[in-house]
This record gives structure tokens, sequence and C-alpha cells, in this order.
């Protein structure tokens, strides 16, 4: 029975007999979380995609809208609309919601190019997380705080991405960005999201090290970091580095870091254009992926970014010489489901 079925039943049912036990859960909650992030426009427009995201997760995140593009129209002001109306949403269907990004290097209004120095930049970074947070206190239960901190190609010294953060307060920006975060709300999960560190490779394995780098650097201070998020954004000609991976688990493991899987799509530019072929490369990854990771923690959600390939970032920067369009998500254009939501499936029953 699909779980918006098993919904309606249910309320049909408690409210016939409202004064007898409760329905009983069908099946008890899958014990790993699965979501998708959710753009805001098409969650107002598009029954479909509201239905597919009840049908499918436990989990929703904003793809933009807690951005601070979206949050900080100016210094002194902050607007939640977006943030609000994802909450509303996963109120009212019994989802959780997780909350992207507070500190990143991209999306920012214009006006913050005009933060300038230490004093100035610590701030700005306080006040937007501790309001940020604050206002979502228990209600959101797990956020990435720090995005993408690792540069593109990290080599020696260099291996933090230069931004407005680190010029004006040096790395230090990491561990007060995380403090801010606890004191704001001491129940929430605090996670350091990154890209490109799942496949063979001498730049993701530089890049996996470096990441290692900034979380040993963060517990040896005893700054309050709880996972890390592989986001997965997996390009589909790379295999998956399964022993790098299983093992870069283990060592975050050795030091109570956990993991999640937050942003998964697989980038099909460069993948064979037979659609069934495609589909099975791209469900191959992904499985490759979650398996690495499960043989050394259980990730504590696996997210993927987006639910339909209707609404994806790929075709942003990676069209398909044959103009076909992309196949990054577990459902198809007309909300079908691919094999990559079998291979979620499976390891969100399993594990
Ligand atoms: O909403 C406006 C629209 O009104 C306007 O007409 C249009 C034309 O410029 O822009 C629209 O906003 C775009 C927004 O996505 C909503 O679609 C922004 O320009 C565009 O920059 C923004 O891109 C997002 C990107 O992050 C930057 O914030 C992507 O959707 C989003 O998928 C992507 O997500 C990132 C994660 O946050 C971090 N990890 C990588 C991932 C993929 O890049």
């Amino acid at each position: 029975m699909r779980r918006r079925d098993f919904v309606q039943a249910s309320l049909a049912v408690a409210a016939h007999t409202a004064l007898q036990a409760p329905v009983a859960h069908a099946s008890p909650p899958p014990r790993i979380a699965y979501g998708s992030a959710v753009r805001g426009d098409a969650l107002v427009d598009d029954f479909a995609y509201r239905t597919a995201l009840v049908d499918h997760c436990q989990l929703v995140v904003p793809e933009g809208g807690l951005k601070w593009e979206a949050v900080r129209p100016s210094e002194d002001r902050f607007d939640f609309y977006e943030g609000d109306k994802l909450l509303a949403f996963a109120d009212q269907n019994g989802l959780k919601m997780r909350g992207h990004t507070l500190i990143w290097y991209a999306a920012m209004p214009e006006w913050t190019s005009s933060i300038r120095g230490g004093k100035a930049a610590e701030k700005a970074l306080s006040k937007h997380v501790r309001t940020v947070v604050g206002k979502y206190k228990g209600r959101i239960p797990s956020w990435d705080v720090i995005n993408e901190a690792i540069a593109e190609d990290p080599r020696g010294s260099d291996y933090l991405r230069p931004n407005l953060w680190l010029e004006n307060m040096g790395k230090g920006y990491i561990e007060t960005a995380f403090r801010r975060a606890q004191e704001a709300d001491p129940k929430v999960q605090l996670v350091i999201n990154e890209y490109d560190i799942e496949c063979v490779g001498e730049q993701f394995t530089n890049r996996r090290n470096a990441l290692l780098r900034v979380v040993r650097d963060l517990r040896d201070r005893d700054a309050p970091i709880h996972a890390v998020g592989f986001q997965g954004h997996l390009k589909g000609q790379y295999e998956i580095d399964k022993e790098g991976v299983s093992s870069f688990v283990a060592e975050l493991k050795a030091m109570d870091v956990d993991v999640l899987v937050t942003e998964l799509d697989v980038i099909d530019n460069l993948l064979p254009a037979d659609e069934k072929q495609r589909d099975e490369v791209i469900a191959g990854r992904a499985s490759d992926l979650l398996q690495a990771i499960l043989d050394a923690n259980r990730p504590t959600a696996i997210l993927t970014w987006g639910i339909t390939d209707r609404y994806t970032w790929v075709p942003m920067w990676f069209t398909r010489d044959d103009g076909s369009p992309n196949r990054p998500l577990p459902l198809d254009r007309d909300y079908k489901a691919k094999p990559l939501m079998d291979v979620i499936g499976r390891f969100v029953s399993r594990a």
C-alpha cells in the first residue's frame, strides 16, 4: 500500500473510531531516513511533486530556501518564508526537515561583499548562525553548518577553499560556525558537507584527506562537529573508491563522527545514451557508494538532491552532447521509479 493511501486510510479509521486504540503502524519507520531536496516553487505548483515527496520521503531539505540569498535580503533583515513553507509541509505530512546551509561561499547576497575584516566577518557569521538555528530550534534536527570548505584540488597547506569567511577570519571560521550553532540549539546534529570525496582518483583522495584534516582539527579542539555529509553528486563516468570511502568513514567513526548522504544524484552527461543502460550505471554507482559507507558505519540519513528528473540542477552545468535530458534522480520526469529508487529502498530498509 502506498504511504499516502495508508495515511488517508488511517485518518479515516482514526476519525471514525476516535475513542478506540490508535491505529497500529502498518510497518515500523525505516531505520535510515530517506529524503529529498525540495524546490519551493514546485512544492506549491505541482501536486504530483508533493505527492511523490509524501509517498517516498521521511525527510526533506530546502534546495535553496535557507541559503543566505533567500534568507538575508539585507544585513538587518531575515526572511524565513521559504523555510517556514517547507517546514509547514513537513509538519502536515509527518516528515522531518533538515537545514541547508548556514555557511557557504556561494548563493550569497550582494551586500555581503562589503563585509571586511575579522571582527565584521565574525559578527556577521555569528548573527546569521545564531538567528537561523535559533529560529528553528527543536524543529530542524540537523544542519549543514559548513558547506564545501575544501579547496577544489587541495595541495599541502592550501587545503581550504578561499572564501569570504576564510579571507577575513582565517580557518577558525569553521570552528566558530559550529560553536555558534550548538549554542543556538544544543540538540541539533551539526554537519560539515562536502562534494567529490567519493570516487577513485588523486583529487578525490586529496579531498577526503583534507576533509579528515579539518574534522581531526575540530575534534582536537573539542568543537561540536557530529557528522560529515557526503553530498554524493556522483559523476557517472567515475568509479566509486569503495576502499577509500570505507576507510574514510571508519576514521570518522573512530573520532565519533557519523556520516550521512546529503545530495545524492548521478551526473550522467558522459554515460551511454540508451536510457535502460544509463539507469543501470546510475543505480550501480549509488549502490557502490552506499555499500562502501555502510561497510564502515550506518549513515544517519540518505537524501537525494531532488526526487524527480523534472527538477534537477544537473543540466545547469552538465548537459548531454546528444541533447537528451539528464536522468540523475530516483524518479523520471513522469514520476516513474527507476533502478536508483530500488537501490535506495534496499539500503533504507536493510540497514
Ligand atoms: O529562482 C530564480 C529565478 O527567479 C530566476 O529567473 C533564475 C534565473 O537566474 O534563477 C533562479 O534562482 C536559481 C536557483 O537555483 C533556483 O533554481 C539561481 O539562479 C541558481 O543559482 C540556483 O542554483 C542552485 C545552486 O545550488 C546555487 O544555490 C541550485 O538550484 C541547487 O541545486 C544547488 O545546490 C547545490 C547545493 O546547495 C550545494 N551542493 C551542490 C549543489 C549543486 O550545485
